[in-house]
């Protein structure tokens, strides 16, 4: 029999971007119903390099939760990340750990995304801080892709594994590794089969589309996203991946709001609005492989686990209701045009349970 509701404990992001001042007080609040915790990312301008700076955008965050929802006994935890530079001290993963608010520290390679400028251009430049996290049991969350010119955008993940991560892994066996938003069933078989800690994100736009999406009858920018969109066959890799019942697959939206105007531009950003409906999307990419019992799990429990943090206790329920992904979010005074607009849904968001 299908499922009318859906019962379970209450998820946690592992991949989010929350951004600051006006976008994040828009923003913050459809994270919050859905999730009691997320990763943040620190990929804002300038990037949150230190555990002080953490310290105080995890504050904007906490304060950023409107009275509305407080009301409602909703709460939410921003578990912080650094943004590793080239520059980045030994003393200063001691200081994020030591913070108890820092829970993983993020590598994006130099240029491969959304304000990375500051990223690491050369890994063996990272040799004190990579030590000081394997010893301290810091995670490190990495953004897998190189980002050199000569290589097909496509390819960057499966590059990425053999080039860098791999090498990496191998000089430090011990250190706790997130790969983030996986696109490719490159990646889904390296994290399945590799030994040592190692676990991956995937999103609710690489679980639903193909890169398709991004050209269907024109130009799509609410569909392009880094990693890119990838081929059917990856997408499929991906969901069985998601829903296979391994705990080295756990939920990341990757949600990452843009102004309207930026995605719909000569140059546009990269990135998915994703929180509005984040749950819905993943309830119907796992009830599409006939797995809906395995979306708990998926949502709920790996992601703690992996982080050794407490599984959260509360339970949130969704609905079997058509809707449809009609109305742009109003945000700081324009628009975001979130995942999934113009199409249908079947499942809804209730809240607690
Ligand atoms: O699509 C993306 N958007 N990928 C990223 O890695 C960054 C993100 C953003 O911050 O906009
Ligand atoms: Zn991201």
């Amino acid at each position: 029999m299908t499922p009318q509701r859906l019962v379970m404990t209450q998820p946690d992001d592992w991949h989010l971007h929350l951004r600051d001042g006006e976008m994040l007080k828009a923003v913050l609040p459809y994270t919050a119903r859905q999730f009691a915790r997320a990763i943040v990312m620190p990929n804002l301008k300038p990037p949150v390099t230190t555990a002080q700076q953490a310290t105080e955008y995890a504050q904007r965050i906490r304060a950023a939760l409107p009275q509305a929802l407080r009301e409602q006994g909703i709460t939410f935890e921003p578990l912080m990340t650094l943004y590793l530079t080239d520059h980045t001290s030994a003393d200063e993963i001691r200081r994020a750990q030591d913070s108890g608010l820092v829970h993983a520290i993020k590598l994006y390679p130099a240029g491969a995304t959304t304000n990375s400028d500051s990223g690491v251009t050369d890994l063996h430049r990272c040799t004190k801080a990579l030590e000081a996290m394997q010893r301290h049991e810091m995670v490190l969350c990495i953004h897998g892709e190189v980002t050199h010119r000569d290589v097909d955008v496509f390819d960057r993940e499966a590059v990425f594994i053999d080039k860098v991560l791999i090498p990496l892994r191998h000089r430090f066996p011990e250190l706790r590794i997130v790969f983030e938003h996986i696109t490719t069933r490159h990646a889904a078989d390296y994290v399945r089969s590799a030994s040592g800690p190692i676990a991956a994100t995937i999103t609710p736009q690489h679980l639903l589309y193909n890169r398709n999406s991004i050209f269907q009858g024109g130009l799509r920018p609410h569909y392009y996203c880094l990693p890119v969109l990838k081929r059917e066959e990856h997408r499929q890799a991906l969901l069985a991946a998601a829903t296979s019942g391994s705990p080295k697959f756990f939920l990341g939206t990757d949600s990452a709001p843009h102004e309207q105007g930026a995605k719909e531009s000569a140059c546009g950003c990269a990135g998915c609005f994703s929180a509005p409906f984040a749950l819905e999307f993943y309830a119907q990419a796992f009830e599409s492989a006939g797995a809906l019992d395995r979306l708990e799990a998926f949502a709920a429990f790996y992601g703690p686990d992996f982080y050794r943090l407490p599984r959260n206790t509360k339970k949130i329920a969704l609905s079997r209701v058509q809707q449809q992904i009609t109305s742009p979010i109003a945000a700081a005074g324009g628009s975001i045009i979130p995942l999934g607009f113009g199409e249908a849904l079947d499942w809804r968001f209730e809240g607690p349970a």
